[in-house]
């Protein structure tokens, strides 16, 4: 299935840059990779995440429903020089069946409809290591804010908050709430998005 961003990461430009998202550099405070650790990358995009981890020494896996974006992605890595396994996925479909000692997913979960909500994030809970993280962040709809001009017809904005409800039983190591400003689309608008960190303990 295509998605908007096929024709974008076919730009030889980054779309979302180069440079990781600070929420990675979270991640590793909360879990250092002072032993091998496994992450996955769930809607990896161009891959600045998932190659940020492998530059820093974790086993990564990653996939993304854009073919374009599974390339540049692997394009990313050789270029740094660091092994990662990339495939092209549908995480509406796509089930975890091996452990992660983090499993991360930036900017994605809102592609998934309310109904497969518990079971998708039941399924990364339970394949997720003792000790090990979620580190997830969803677009929210607010009351007071609008709808974006280039809203996707593919996307479901989460209630705010409701994230987080799927973690009661997991300690909640960060969660906050983020407005921003976004100028895609060429109409400035904004976006409000739940960032979380939980650990299973
Ligand atoms: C906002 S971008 C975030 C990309 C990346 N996580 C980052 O932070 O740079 C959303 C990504 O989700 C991917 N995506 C959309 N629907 C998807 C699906 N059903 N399964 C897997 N990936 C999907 C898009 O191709 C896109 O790369």
């Amino acid at each position: 299935m295509a998605n908007q961003y096929d024709r974008k990461y076919a730009e030889r430009c980054f779309y979302w840059g180069q440079e990781p998202s600070p929420f990675c550099l979270k991640a590793l405070e909360l879990l250092p990779p002072e032993r091998p650790l496994r992450l996955i990358d769930i809607g990896c995009g161009e891959g600045r995440n998932a190659v940020f981890f492998a530059r820093n020494g974790l086993d990564v896996t990653a996939f993304d429903l854009s073919p374009q974006g599974v390339a540049k992605t692997r394009e990313l890595a050789d270029e740094a020089g660091v092994p990662l396994r990339v495939f092209q996925a549908d995480m509406l479909e796509y089930r975890l069946t091996e452990k992660f000692d983090i499993v991360f997913c930036h900017g994605c979960l809102q592609y998934i409809p309310p109904r497969l909500r518990s079971t998708i994030l039941g399924n990364y809970k339970a394949f997720t290591s003792d000790g090990g993280l979620n580190v997830l962040s969803v677009f929210v709809k607010k009351p007071f804010i609008e709808k974006a001009p280039d809203a996707e017809a593919t996307a479901h904005p989460w209630i705010s908050g409701e994230l987080f409800t799927h973690y009661h039983d997991w300690r909640l190591e960060f969660c906050t709430e983020v407005i921003f400003d976004d100028t895609s689309g060429g109409v400035p608008h904004k976006h409000a998005m739940d960032q979380m960190i939980a650990r299973k303990v």
